[in-house]
């Protein structure tokens, strides 16, 4: 897979493209990472890309032209363009699969106070992280980048994918690792015990129980199948109980 970023701040992305996980799956040839600077494409001496907003109000637009010349230089049949912009669409976990799918990625970071809506006709959507305004699209790039790139073949480890939080509708049950005791904390005793389908069933209750706590918007979104109902009224029971 290849993923161009167009950006008027290439440099962002040099820390990203070059530590941990992301660095090694492109070594690994797993996924290529380019990014180009749309202000390349400016026209004037003085590489302007942006201009103030028809019909007044503050701050400054980014213009059509450099962005759509930018674009159509990388631009192939196989290219999905996304936009990155708080007015898009709430990017999630679902998302990250379908994009991993494509065979050429394109990000465009809008910048400065917005770009212009002409923009939109030239991509294939507009995804938002979340619903707050960041200076720009650089850092939600990077989101989007990242979670999709792990998703692809190779990139981690397969099984620690398939458990993790939004993978079944769920968040991710508690993990732990040595020691068994610190500052007085045990872990569960479950855990040590070796018990396999034990562990399983208390992985279930507390993927369960962190979902109900944190995110029960979740749970309203999935069926639940008959054993996770049961745990659930269980969980309910016991916080009714803890709170006595
Ligand atoms: N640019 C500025 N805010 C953003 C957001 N929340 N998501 C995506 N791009 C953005």
């Amino acid at each position: 897979m290849k993923i161009s970023i167009m950006t008027l701040f290439p440099s962002m992305f040099e820390g990203f493209i070059n530590t941990s996980i992301i660095s090694r799956a492109k070594a690994n040839n797993i996924v290529e990472i380019e990014c180009i600077d749309i202000r390349e494409f400016a026209l004037d001496r003085f590489k302007h890309v942006d201009d103030t907003p028809y019909g007044g109000g503050a701050g400054m637009i980014l213009k059509c032209q450099p962005v759509i010349d930018c674009l159509n230089s990388i631009r192939t049949e196989n290219s999905h363009v996304i936009l990155m912009a708080p007015v898009g669409k709430i990017f999630k976990q679902k998302m990250a699969h379908e994009f991993k799918k494509y065979d050429h990625l394109i990000i465009i970071c809008g910048h400065y106070e917005g770009i212009d809506a002409r923009v939109y006709d030239y991509v294939d959507e507009l995804v938002s992280i979340g619903d707050y305004v960041l200076t720009g699209g650089e850092l939600a790039a990077m989101v989007v980048a990242d979670a999709t790139i792990r998703l692809l073949k190779g990139s981690i480890d397969e099984n620690s994918a398939l458990d993790e939080s939004f993978e079944n509708g769920l968040l991710e049950y508690p993990q732990y690792t040595k020691p068994s005791v610190y500052d007085g904390k045990k872990v569960p005793e479950v855990l040590l015990s070796g018990h396999h389908k034990n562990i399983e069933q208390y992985r279930l209750k507390m993927s369960l129980k962190t979902t109900l706590l944190n995110r029960p918007d979740l749970l309203e979104k999935i069926t639940l199948d008959d054993r996770s109902q049961k745990l659930l009224v269980e969980i309910e029971e016991e916080l009714k109980n803890d709170c006595k």
